[in-house]
C-alpha cells in the first residue's frame, strides 16, 4: 500500500543485489505492485519455497499480504485428532513479521483438505469439535491475522448449499455459528465468506449475496466477501463482474479478491498471454473501481509453483511471473 513507501525503499535496498534473470532493466525501475495502490496486494505462499532466493525476493518486493496456501487448513494443522502441527503456519507468520506483511488466514470451515476423523463424527460432537477448532486456530493467531476466510466454498453452482459434512450434520446454521465463534476468538480480525465462480452475476453469487444480506440483518459478525477469481481462458471473463462487486459493496461489506489466477491451455503463446493480461487487468481495475474492494490477492505469483497444472491437466501458466521469475504481460498490464 502507498503508505508504506519508506519501508518499500528499505526492502528495495534489501533485494537490490538480486536481479530477475533476463527480466530486463525495466523491471526494477517500476514501483512494486503494493506501492501503486491503496488496496492490500497479496499472494498465496508455500513457506517451504521461501528458501528459494528469487521466490522470496519477488514476494517481498511486490506484495504486502500473504495467505498460507495450505498451512492453516484443518488437514494440515490437525491431521490426527489432538495433535497440532503449527510448523508451516508459524514459519509464514515469522516471515510476515520480519518483512511487515499482513496475513490473510485461510481457511477455517471447508469440506476439502479436512482430516478424515472429522468426517466420521456424530452431529453433536462435530459441532463442539468445529467450535473448538475455530477457537483454537483463531486464538493462536489473534492479532496476527488481518482477515480470515471463515467459511470456504459453501455453495453449489446453482446456488443451493453444498452438501458437506457440516451442512448435513449441523444444518444451515453452521455458517452463522462459525462467524460468531471466530469473532469471539479474535474481535479484531475481519471475517469473510469465500468462494469461486462468484466473480460475475450468477445463481451462486446471488445465493452468496442473499446469505450475507440475511446474516447482516441478523447481526451475525461477517465483514466481507472473498471472491477467489480462479479464471480460465476457456470460460471467458465472468459477465457482470463490476455489477457484482457493486451489489456486495452496497451491503456495506468489504470485498477481497482472494485467489486470482488466469489459467490457459498449454503451451502458452502470445495471443493467450495477451488475453490473460486483459483478464488480470480487468480483475484489478474492477477491484479499484469498487470502493469497498480492499484487497487483491493472487493464488501464487510464479508459474514455477502453481496449483493449476496439478488440478487442471494440460493447463497452466496462470500467474503474473513466469517460472524464471520474469514478469509476464499480465504483470505489465497491471503495473503500467
Ligand atoms: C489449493 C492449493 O493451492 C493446493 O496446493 C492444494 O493441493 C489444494 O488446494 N480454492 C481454495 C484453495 O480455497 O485453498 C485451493 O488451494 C485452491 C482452490
Amino acid at each position: 500500500m502507498l503508505r508504506r513507501t519508506a519501508l518499500a525503499g528499505a526492502l528495495l535496498i534489501g533485494v537490490s543485489i538480486w536481479q530477475a534473470p533476463s527480466a530486463g532493466a525495466e523491471y526494477l525501475t517500476r514501483p512494486p505492485l503494493k506501492d501503486i495502490t491503496h488496496r492490500y496486494v497479496g499472494s498465496a505462499v508455500t513457506p517451504a519455497h521461501l528458501a528459494e532466493r528469487d521466490y522470496r525476493a519477488v514476494l517481498t518486493r511486490e506484495f504486502d499480504s500473504v495467505t498460507p496456501e495450505n498451512e492453516m487448513k484443518w488437514g494440515t494443522l490437525e491431521a490426527t485428532r489432538g495433535q497440532y502441527d503449527w510448523s508451516g503456519a508459524d514459519e509464514l507468520v515469522r516471515y510476515a513479521k520480519q518483512t511487515r506483511k499482513t496475513i490473510r488466514g485461510h481457511t477455517l470451515v471447508w469440506h476439502s483438505q479436512l482430516p478424515s476423523w472429522v468426517n466420521d463424527l456424530p452431529a453433536d460432537e462435530l459441532r463442539s469439535v468445529l467450535r473448538q477448532h475455530i477457537t483454537t486456530v483463531v486464538s493462536r493467531f489473534r492479532g496476527k491475522v488481518r482477515a480470515w476466510d471463515v467459511v470456504n466454498e459453501a455453495f453449489n453452482e446453482d446456488g443451493t448449499r453444498r452438501d458437506t459434512v457440516f451442512q448435513q450434520k449441523l444444518g444451515d446454521g453452521y455458517i452463522a455459528d462459525a462467524f460468531r465463534w471466530a469473532r469471539q476468538a479474535d474481535p479484531s480480525a475481519k471475517l469473510y465468506i469465500n468462494d469461486y465462480n462468484i466473480e460475475g452475476v450468477n445463481p451462486k453469487s446471488t445465493a452468496t449475496y442473499e446469505l450475507v444480506r440475511s446474516l447482516r440483518q441478523q447481526g451475525v459478525p461477517i465483514d466481507g466477501v472473498g471472491i477467489q477469481a480462479h479464471l480460465s481462458l476457456e470460460y471467458g471473463f465472468p459477465s457482470g463482474y463490476r455489477d457484482n462487486l457493486k451489489r456486495f459493496g452496497a451491503l456495506r461489506l468489504d470485498i477481497a479478491i482472494t485467489e486470482a489466477d488466469v489459467r490457459m491451455p498449454l503451451p502458452a503463446d502470445t495471443a493467450k498471454l495477451t488475453t490473460q493480461a486483459q483478464y488480470f487487468k480487468e480483475l484489478w481495475d474492477g477491484c479499484h473501481a469498487a470502493r469497498r474492494c480492499v484487497e487483491f490477492t493472487t493464488w501464487g505469483f510464479t508459474d514455477r509453483h502453481s496449483w493449476v497444472p496439478d488440478v487442471f491437466p494440460g493447463e497452466g501458466d496462470a500467474c503474473l511471473f513466469d517460472a524464471n521469475m520474469r514478469p509476464k504481460p499480465a504483470y505489465w498490464a497491471i503495473n503500467s
